[in-house]
Order: C-alpha cells, then sequence, then structure tokens
C-alpha cells in the first residue's frame, strides 16, 4: 500500500476516514452541509466513537457517493495509541472493501509529527498480508486498497514516517514472512538465505556457523536437538555498530526451531503444524535488526539466531541421553520436546564468549505453559533484575507488544537438577514456564543482565487486531526497537 502526505485532500474518487474521539467529533466539521445527515446516521447507529470502532456511511459527493468512514479513538488515549487505532482500523475495513484510495484527514487533531506517521505504521501494518501461495483468491477477497493519503498532519510527518517508523515496517512484514512460510520452505539453511537478502544494502554485518563449525565449538545441546534432522543446523550472527566504537553491544538471542515435532517424545498430531512458528523468537530478533539498521539506531547490537529443526529420527537423540553444552555444563535430556532451552542454552554461551554483551535478551517460543498463565495477551518476562524488567515493561507498553512479569526463584532452580548430569532439561509440569527461564539462566555469566521472553502465545493470532490480520504477529520486533531507542535516550 502506497502512503503518501498531503496538504489538502486530493481531487476525484476516494473513501474519506474522519477519526472521532469519544463524543468529541470535532473533525466531522469538515462535512458541511453533510453534518448533520451523518450525525443523524451515527446515532442511529450508535456510534460513540468507542476506541476502534468504524461507522461506514456513504454520503453524496458530485452526483454520486462517497464512502466515508468515521473511526472511534476513545477518550483519554494517548495520540500515538489513538493514531495507531485510526491507521489499523481503516485498513482492517477498507482493504478488500472495493474502495481503492482513502484519504484520513487529521486537520484538528493536533498530532505532532510522531503520531500522524504511526497513523501510516498501523495502516501498513494491518494491511500486510502474505498471498504467496493462494493461487484462486476470488476478486472479491483480494486486497483492493492501494493507497492512503494522509491529510492534515504536520509538516515533517512525512520525514518522520520514513526515517523512524517504515524502518520498523519492514523490520515486523520480513518478521512475519519467515513465521509465515511452512517449515518445508524455511528452515535453517533457507531462513539465513532470506536473511541474507533482507539485509543487502543495510550495514549489517552477518555470519553464519553450520553444524561443522558449532562441534569444533562444542555446542552439544544445540546439536543434539538438530541430529534428528537431515537440515543441517545454522548460528545466525548479526551486527549492527550505529554506537560508540568499542563499546560492549547488547545481544538479542532468538529460539530458531524451524519446526518442533517434539523429536522422539513427539508431540500429538492435532494442531502440530502450528510448530512451524517456533523459530518465532529469531524472526522477531532478525526482524527487530532490520529495523534498527533502516533506521540507524545510535547503538551497538549483537543479534544470534539458533536455527535447527527437532525430528524424530533413527539417529534422533533419545530422552535420557546426556549432551555437554558449549559451557561445559552437562545436561540430562529427559524430554526431547524441550528442545528450545537447548538451542538457547549454546546460543547465549556463545553470545557471551564472542561479545562480551552488558546485557542478554532472548526472545522464544519456548512453553505450552506460558498460553496457560497468560493467554495471548501478555508474553512471559523473566528476569532477576528488576530495572531491566522495567526498561523491557516499558517498551512494551509503548509499541503494544505488552509482557508481564513472571517470578524466579532459587526453589524452581532446584527442580532442574539431575541425579545424571549438571541438570535436566525438564522439571515437573507445574510451574513449566518458570524452570524452563531457570534452566537457561544456567548459562549466563555472573555479571551479565539478562531477561528471557517466553513468546510462545504472541508470535501467531486466530484473529486479527489493530496491527495485524490473522496469522504472524511480527511480536517482538517494535518491543526491541523501542527498547533498544530508550536505552540510547537513557544515556
Ligand atoms: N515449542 C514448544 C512450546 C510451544 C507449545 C509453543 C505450544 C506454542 C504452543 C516447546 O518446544 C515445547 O514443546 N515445550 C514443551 C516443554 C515440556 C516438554 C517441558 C511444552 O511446553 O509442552
Ligand atoms: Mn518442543
Ligand atoms: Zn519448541
Amino acid at each position: 500500500m502506497q502512503i503518501s502526505f498531503a496538504d489538502s485532500r486530493p481531487a476525484g474518487d476516494f473513501a474519506l476516514v474522519l477519526p472521532a474521539a469519544g463524543k468529541n467529533r470535532l473533525a466531522l466539521d469538515s462535512l458541511g452541509s453533510d453534518r448533520t445527515a451523518v450525525d443523524a446516521a451515527l446515532s442511529r447507529q450508535r456510534f460513540e466513537g468507542d476506541s476502534g470502532s468504524v461507522a461506514d456511511l456513504f454520503v453524496p459527493a458530485d452526483g454520486g457517493v462517497r464512502r466515508l468512514l468515521v473511526v472511534g479513538t476513545g477518550d483519554g488515549t494517548s495520540a500515538s495509541e489513538a493514531a495507531e487505532k485510526l491507521g489499523g482500523a481503516l485498513v482492517g475495513r477498507l482493504l478488500v472493501s472495493g474502495e481503492t484510495q482513502a484519504v484520513i484527514d487529521l486537520t484538528n487533531l493536533n498530532y505532532d509529527a510522531d503520531a500522524a506517521a504511526r497513523v501510516a505504521l498501523a495502516a501498513s501494518l494491518r494491511a500486510w498480508r502474505y498471498d504467496r501461495y493462494r493461487t484462486k483468491l476470488k476478486d472479491k477477497q483480494k486486497p483492493t486498497l492501494k493507497s492512503l493519503t494522509i491529510v492534515g498532519a504536520a509538516a515533517d510527518a512525512a520525514s518522520r514516517w520514513e526515517e523512524r517508523w517504515r524502518p520498523v515496517y519492514d523490520g515486523v512484514a520480513f518478521t512475519r514472512e519467515l513465521v509465515t512460510e511452512p517449515a518445508n520452505v524455511i528452515y535453517p539453511e533457507t531462513f539465513v538465505e532470506r536473511v541474507q537478502g533482507a539485509v543487502k544494502g543495510t550495514g549489517l554485518q552477518i555470519e553464519v556457523l553450520d553444524g561443522e563449525a558449532m562441534r569444533k565449538l562444542g555446542m552439544g545441546a544445540l546439536l543434539g536437538v538438530a541430529q534428528g534432522s537431515i537440515r543441517d543446523p545454522r548460528l545466525l550472527i548479526l551486527r549492527w555498530n550505529g554506537g560508540k566504537d568499542g563499546e560492549a553491544p547488547v545481544a538479542f538471542v532468538g529460539k530458531g526451531v524451524t519446526f518442533d515435532t517434539g523429536g522422539i517424545s513427539i508431540k500429538p498430531a492435532a494442531g502440530m503444524e502450528a510448530m512451524k512458528w517456533d523459530m518465532g523468537g529469531a524472526g522477531a530478533v532478525a526482524g527487530a535488526m532490520i529495523a534498527l539498521a533502516k533506521r540507524k539506531a545510535a547503538a551497538n547490537i549483537v543479534a544470534i539466531c539458533g536455527l535447527v529443526e527437532n525430528m524424530p529420527d533413527g539417529n534422533a537423540q533419545r530422552p535420557g541421553d546426556v549432551v555437554t553444552s558449549m559451557s561445559g555444563q552437562t545436561i540430562e535430556v529427559i524430554n526431547t520436546d524441550a528442545e528450545g532451552r537447548l538451542v538457547l542454552a549454546d546460543a547465549i554461551t556463545y553470545v557471551q564468549r564472542h561479545y562480551k554483551p552488558t546485557i542478554v535478551v532472548d526472545l522464544a517460543t519456548l512453553t505450552g505453559a506460558i498460553l496457560v498463565s497468560l493467554g495471548h495477551e501478555f508474553g512471559g518476562l523473566f528476569t532477576p533484575d528488576d530495572d531491566l524488567a522495567n526498561q523491557l515493561l516499558d517498551a512494551g507498553q509503548a509499541v503494544g507488544d505488552k509482557l508481564w512479569r513472571q517470578p524466579m526463584a532459587d526453589s524452581f532452580d532446584k527442580l532442574i537438577d539431575s541425579q545424571i548430569a549438571d541438570m535436566k532439561n525438564v522439571g515437573p509440569r507445574e510451574g513449566g514456564s518458570i524452570t524452563a527461564a531457570q534452566f537457561i539462566n544456567r548459562f549466563v555469566d555472573n555479571g551479565t543482565r539478562w531477561a528471557h521472553l517466553d513468546i510462545a502465545g504472541m508470535v501467531w493470532s486466530d484473529k486479527p487486531d489493530t496491527t495485524y490480520d490473522k496469522g504472524a504477529t511480527g511480536f517482538g520486533v517494535r518491543l526491541i526497537d523501542r527498547f533498544v531507542e530508550a536505552s540510547v535516550e537513557a544515556r
């Protein structure tokens, strides 16, 4: 969808979008003599301007009719939140409506450049879809909306969009593509190839380790997961050096299980297809790096994606196997379906050894248990570090990638002690997301600040929301982007 900014409404046919903040219908003043009829029509459908509510009307125009969308932004929401509601709601309604052009008029709203640009961001995000394999879409199912013109925005809204938010759109779109693609298309090698294509011209540095290179480094935990698959694993490293020379980086580590059958501890058939998105953490980390590079973030960042496929096979690891991680710690693999933590363990050791980051944040679709705790409303946040917790909570709140902090404690850590090795990869069923976090914590060096985000409930949605259709959400990209921005601001 083409986005443009203009001083006044263009000539010709378009759907007009006007905001209404709660009971305040200031924007409707621009309707002139149609105002009375529109007000009556809004009352008749009990439109009260609630956040995200949409009234779809037609008004006379040049002897024909013009579609008029009145979009509610609610009372008392921040301008940026209201702006995203506007952009998202208008696209949700118009994308396949038959309308090809939309104009949203922000005159009188007093939005600053950022808020106006976030109308563009939310509209673009909501319009994203992946129709690559849908060869038989009926005309009525195809998107019609080609352009959105934003009128009445502050003068520098267009550059704010181009420089600050379009990069974020590009990052989220890339993540969604990776997450949406099935596992016969995206596996460790092809994940890397897609990233190589996406980073061209961004200034990101890329490095890739194959299975053999990881064997030499002693990454027995990650390799144990990979050994049941014919797909060779990869460790993908992306670097962005936008900060001061020599300043220690912040690291983001993503779980990239391109398909999770469970391995020998195989999952039930029903719903297993969802496990194509078990690389959502790695996808988010990769997409965030695209965003950070394209907006030229003033920070040093390193991203690590641990990419493996978890399959049952004659060569697959067995329950009870003991593996030695890169850290030297040994792990009894009680359940081969608790594979994400094994991948993260070695990826986190690698990033600490090679890059000495001050902060490590890992993102992973790690446990089904986090869905039991938090549903699809919040990602689980685990960290012993209160300041880091608050920084991540704030970042999530600011951009809509919401997190809820979960506890950690030594009493949970004890539950993964093993009889035969240093630890086992699962604890009891109860507190399953917490023992998973405690497991990862055992691979974090003293002095490294660390947080774990369990995003199993967030990377895929069965229903549309403001900034996404059903399907891949791109959760985590905006969170990372905002977290980095806030860290730079705080310096
Ligand atoms: N990828 C899954 C977690 C998952 C499950 C994400 C359902 C989304 C929906 C992870 O690898 C896994 O299988 N975890 C196990 C851990 C258990 C064996 C301790 C789980 O949650 O069942
Ligand atoms: Mn699993
Ligand atoms: Zn998994």
